[in-house]
């Protein structure tokens, strides 16, 4: 990138003017908030009718969500990497090989922020329990496979063990056989870490409706296992239990999968190990959060995942998706849950302000041109486009303005910025603030995220702060926070404290601010355009819902954990679609939706017979 030049003025006169600068090109007006939001109703409608568009809104072939009463005792497989890159989700009614005894159990096999994990075992060996580290910095960068056990206790409620194990980089970007494999692999460690307790089975699972279990052939000959697949990455459905790999995300490029459907690829990896399994439906991880959302808060709109990557699926009228055409499915009618794929919104190029920190992002990822949307907001990219600024600022002409004009190694690293770092430093300056802003914090149990302020923000949520550069004017309080952000850029940074000053930090927050911020607005312009073509809102607000509460199942380590981002979220869509419908919202937690929904899912799979 080109440095910045301000050829006149002092040097303050000069930073002023090139932090004015991004600061502007980091702006989205009212206006263009309402812009973006039509165009991506726009691109909803274009992706419901035809196939192979960038909003892919794929039909999921899951046709109902639960409503908190199902019962049963659930395991589930996934992986992910940071929060939920893919995920397979098993229900295992049996436990895999020899055992004839029919067991109603689900497992989960994850990948999400562990470190130091072990590698999944083989059956024979003695498996060790991980160490299991709950530090920000783990959960962007780290790969793992997740194994849990979920049991639905039929009063919106459930109860889940998991285990995680660590993937290499390697996998990511090798064979996708080797890929699979390791999926199979896990889901055998932790079957052999976890062995199914025959008293474990209630006697009737699945309370609600017809007994998943009466739709297994438990003949000796036929013990197969039935699993649900949670596959975070772009899917083309052409069945609940089918689909092809339309493209990676998120830092993946595993060779040999695109194309091919990614139930067949993980059951040959159980077939080439002789597990008795066999996969039964297929769920992306917004999905997952949707029909979890929905089991333990009574129902749902819409199933969204802000955090290394984003995306949202809704429930949508089958009449809508017109790229049915005359299939059984459209003729069937009623409701079916749609896959967005919001995170390729603008591939086109056409409607978001790109700054040139943007430009370089995308020119450097391993898909360039691809996940426009998704690289302006998910935890994946924060972190470097902030880096960009900041290098951009070292480098700064005729003037420095970060840091004496020197980087450090892993400034200089890509991707060497973790989001996570832009988070505690807002968190930094959030702690020392007198009224920290409610709405922004979880309420636990309900997993509901309060919007009891959201009318009312701290002025800082919806306009950054400011990039002060006369730190002397500042109060005591505020330079004791700034005190506190320097110590963390000198150690995150890895920078020599001589080099970094008290204003050093108050840009540096400054920057985490803006790009943050911008993020949570478009992240407002996803949920306020599925408001819209749900019929829950009006683009320009003026609607009052008839819905008291209208629910939304959220995850991701960007909405659970960023400060302010759920609240700078809320201030968008409130801008969209006025405050009525924003107050309505429910915006709650689906807090290992991937695992529950997941297995919801394949419980809906084996009730009609697949
Ligand atoms: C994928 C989606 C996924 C999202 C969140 C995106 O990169 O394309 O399928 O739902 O990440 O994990």
């Amino acid at each position: 990138m080109a440095p910045i030049s301000a050829l006149i003025g002092s040097t303050e006169d000069s930073a002023r003017q090139i932090l004015d600068a991004i600061e502007s090109q980091f702006q989205l007006s009212d206006d263009a908030l309402v812009r973006i939001t039509d165009q991506f109703l726009k691109d909803f409608r274009l992706g419901l009718s035809e196939y192979n568009h960038p909003m892919a809104m794929i039909p999921t072939f899951v046709t109902g969500v639960p409503n908190g009463s199902e019962t049963g005792l659930v395991f589930h497989s996934s992986y992910a990497w940071a929060h939920f890159s893919f995920q397979v989700s098993c229900h295992f009614l049996e436990k895999h090989k020899s055992s004839r005894r029919l067991h109603c159990f689900y497992h989960v096999l994850c990948f999400t922020g562990l470190k130091d994990l072990p590698r999944p075992r083989s059956r024979w060996n003695k498996p060790v329990r991980s160490r299991i580290l709950t530090t920000e910095c783990a959960t962007y960068f780290t790969l793992f496979s997740r194994v849990c056990e979920v049991q639905l206790k039929g009063n919106h409620q459930f109860t889940l063990r998991q285990q995680k194990y660590r993937v290499s980089e390697a996998l990511k970007t090798g064979e996708a056989t080797a890929l699979f494999d390791y999926l199979a692999d896990s889901v055998d460690a932790f079957l052999t870490e976890f062995p199914s307790s025959p008293n474990s089975a209630p006697p009737d699972p699945f309370a609600t409706g017809s007994s998943a279990l009466d739709l297994l052939d438990t003949s000796d000959s036929s013990p197969a296992v039935p699993l649900g697949l949670t596959f975070s990455f772009p899917v083309e459905q052409t069945a609940l239990n089918r689909g092809k790999v339309l493209t990676w995300t998120k830092g993946f490029s595993a060779k040999n999968a695109i194309g091919h459907d990614v139930v067949q690829l993980l059951q040959d990896a159980f077939d080439r190990k002789h597990l008795h399994v066999r996969c039964v439906a297929l769920v992306n991880d917004t999905v997952g959060a949707l029909l979890s959302r929905a089991y333990t808060a009574g129902g749902c709109i819409l199933g969204s995942i802000f955090g290394t990557g984003t995306n949202g699926a809704y429930v949508e009228k089958v009449e809508n998706i017109t790229k049915l055409g005359d299939s059984p499915a459209r003729k069937h009618g009623g409701d079916m849950v749609v896959n967005t794929e919001w995170g390729a919104f603008n591939n086109t190029r056409t409607t978001l302000p790109t700054t040139p920190y943007d430009n370089k992002l995308d020119r450097e990822s391993i898909n360039p041109r691809l996940q426009a949307f998704e690289k302006f907001i998910s935890g994946m990219y924060l972190g470097e486009i902030t880096r960009n600024i900041i290098l951009s600022l070292i480098d700064a002409a005729p003037y420095p303005i970060l840091f004496n004009g020197r980087a450090s190694a892993l400034l200089n690293k890509h991707y060497g910025l973790d989001t996570a770092v832009m988070s505690e430093i807002e968190q930094a300056w959030e702690n020392g603030r007198d009224q920290p802003s409610s709405n922004d914090k979880l309420v636990n149990g309900s997993h509901a995220i309060s919007n009891a302020s959201a009318a009312h923000p701290h002025p800082s949520l919806s306009t950054p702060t400011r990039h002060f550069t006369e730190v002397d004017k500042l109060s005591p309080e505020d330079r004791s926070r700034l005190e506190r952000i320097r110590n963390i850029v000198i150690q995150r940074f890895a920078l020599d404290a001589a080099d970094v000053t008290l204003r050093d930090a108050a840009i540096v927050h400054w920057t985490s601010c803006l790009v943050a911020n911008r993020a949570a607005k478009l992240s407002g312009c996803a949920i306020a355009a599925v408001l819209v073509q749900t019929e829950k809102a009006k683009l320009g607000g003026g609607f009052v819902p008839k819905d008291e509460k209208i629910t939304i199942g959220v995850d991701g380590s960007l909405i659970e954990h960023y400060p302010n981002f759920n609240a700078r979220l809320r201030a968008s869509v409130r801008t969209l679609v006025g405050e009525e419908v924003e107050a309505r919202l429910n915006i709650g937690l689906a807090k290992d939706g991937s695992g529950v929904g997941a297995a919801l899912c394949a419980l809906q799979a084996t009730k009609q017979g697949l």
